[in-house]
């Protein structure tokens, strides 16, 4: 639906928004990226500081970034454009809305990337499932490296990475080229739903057949010799990633919010469900795991390597694989969906051209970015992009694009996000967005002027130099 003077649509409801905003949050960032995070860096301390992340950080940020656009009602560099003209201030603080813009299409190009593997594994299982039946185990008589070989075999094949990074990516660009209404809506309202049926049902079992004890006290068990500058980085940008913050995503769907939406309570419930999503799914992966007696630092390769081989000794192995990795995709598509969104409204407004047009030309340059991370696991192992910065000195093509994403663009996007909010623009058109009064309209007000800025750039000095 065109709302009369915005120009463009808007969400049809306010459950509607909820669940896109939920939907871009959860994604592979919680599936994928919160347990391999949390493994590489040491299991509790990283979750417990990263509880904090998202409490005292991630959620003012959110608040402040929906509430921009909503305010500007328009692409998110146009939106800052517009709150700091109505507040008298410079018109250049948009740069740190295009920086966001631009960092999203970094992400989305990797970001494809996985949720090509996703789609990948949706066939291994049901290939499984034709063949080894409904009750058994998954892949009945073949060998752990067997299983294990899957991810190496997949990333072996050139042609095969490429092709699965195309396929997921042209199924978000289907989406978005519908609009808003009939696409983005759409996939949020039918898929998030099942999202969550089979989430809770995956969630049970391991909770059931696993080992559920030893994944609880290893992701909250607090050492806090663990916590260094480079895990206190980690879980701020892994915060943020799952937030969708620092990158103008959140801008972007708030310019797509109604005047009576309470953004404030929005915000909450987007934290709330995406926290509770990376806890479960912690909860739901690691029981498995070592249920199998495998490693929890296995890294990227915990929900492609460590989980289909638990799923071998599991009753209904292949059905619940099969399961998991259709529950994956839909939580990567709602949440790539929101990557070329934010791109893809900048250049549909600031060029004049049409949404499909839009969606074309920035799924075309994700597309020939995204080859270089598609062949980062073999062809382009040995190309190390950002070797000369220590903490990226390991990284290949994909690595640096997901380490530079979530540890420089993403807090400095926010660090720039709190300044502005918080003491360049007009605090009084601030207040008539933010659905907040009494105290917690002070602490918000405190956190994003002073311990938001703050404790970033503190982290990303210690974590970058420390
Ligand atoms: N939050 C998404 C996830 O956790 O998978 C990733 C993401 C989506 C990041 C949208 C940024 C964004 F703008």
């Amino acid at each position: 639906m065109a709302v009369a003077g915005s120009g463009h649509e808007n969400w049809s409801s306010r459950s509607a928004f909820i669940l896109a905003a939920v939907g871009s949050a959860v994604g592979l960032g919680n599936m994928w990226r919160f347990p391999a995070e949390a493994g590489e860096n040491g299991g509790g301390a990283f979750v417990l500081f990263y509880i904090f992340c998202v409490l005292l950080i991630g959620l003012p940020v959110l608040l402040s970034e929906i509430l921009v656009g909503r305010h500007g009602q328009a692409n998110a560099p146009e939106s800052v454009r517009r709150l700091a003209r109505d507040s008298n201030a410079p018109e250049g603080w948009s740069v740190l809305a295009s920086l966001g813009v631009f960092a999203a299409f970094l992400i989305l190009s990797f970001y494809c990337v996985v949720g090509g593997w996703v789609l990948y594994y949706v066939g291994v299982f049901l290939g499984d499932l034709f063949q080894t039946g409904l009750t058994g185990g998954a892949f009945e008589g073949r060998a752990a490296e067997d299983i294990e070989g899957l991810l190496p075999g997949m990333f072996g094949d050139g042609a095969l990475m490429v092709g699965l990074n195309l396929g997921f990516l042209a199924v978000t660009m289907f989406f978005v080229a519908r609009g808003i209404a009939s696409g983005i809506e759409w996939v949020a309202v039918y898929l998030m739903p099942v999202f969550f049926v089979l989430f809770l049902g995956i969630t049970i079992y391991g909770a059931f057949t696993g080992n559920f004890g030893q994944a609880v006290s290893y992701l909250f068990t607090f050492d806090f010799s663990k916590l260094t500058g480079e895990v206190m980085l980690a879980a701020v940008g892994q915060a943020f990633f799952s937030l969708s913050l620092g990158v103008a995503g959140m801008m972007t769907y708030g310019a797509y919010a109604n005047r009576d939406t309470n953004l404030a309570e929005t915000s909450g419930i987007i934290a709330g469900a995406d926290t509770a999503v990376a806890m479960l799914a912690g909860l739901a992966i690691f029981p498995i795991v070592f249920a199998a007696g495998l490693s929890a630092s296995a890294g990227p390769g915990l929900m492609f390597q460590s989980l289909p081989i638990a799923f071998q000794a599991m009753p209904f192995g292949s059905l619940i694989g099969l399961a998991f990795f259709i529950m994956v995709f839909f939580a990567a598509l709602t949440s790539s969906v929101s990557l070329l969104e934010a791109p893809t409204a900048y250049v549909f407004e600031k060029f004049g051209i049409s949404r499909v047009a839009a969606t074309l030309i920035v799924g075309l340059g994700a597309a020939i970015l995204g080859i270089l991370s598609a062949l980062s696991f073999n062809e382009l192992a040995e190309f190390r992009p950002l070797a000369f910065i220590p903490i990226f000195a390991e990284a290949n093509f994909f690595d640096a694009l997901d380490g530079v994403t979530a540890k420089l663009f993403m807090p400095i996007g926010a660090i720039l996000t709190c300044i502005f909010v918080g003491w360049v623009a007009d605090a009084k058109l601030i207040d008539e967005e933010n659905g907040l009064d009494g105290v917690l309209h002070q602490t918000w007000r405190a956190l994003v002027r002073y311990v938001c800025p703050l404790a970033l750039a503190a982290i990303m000095l210690v974590g970058l130099f420390g």
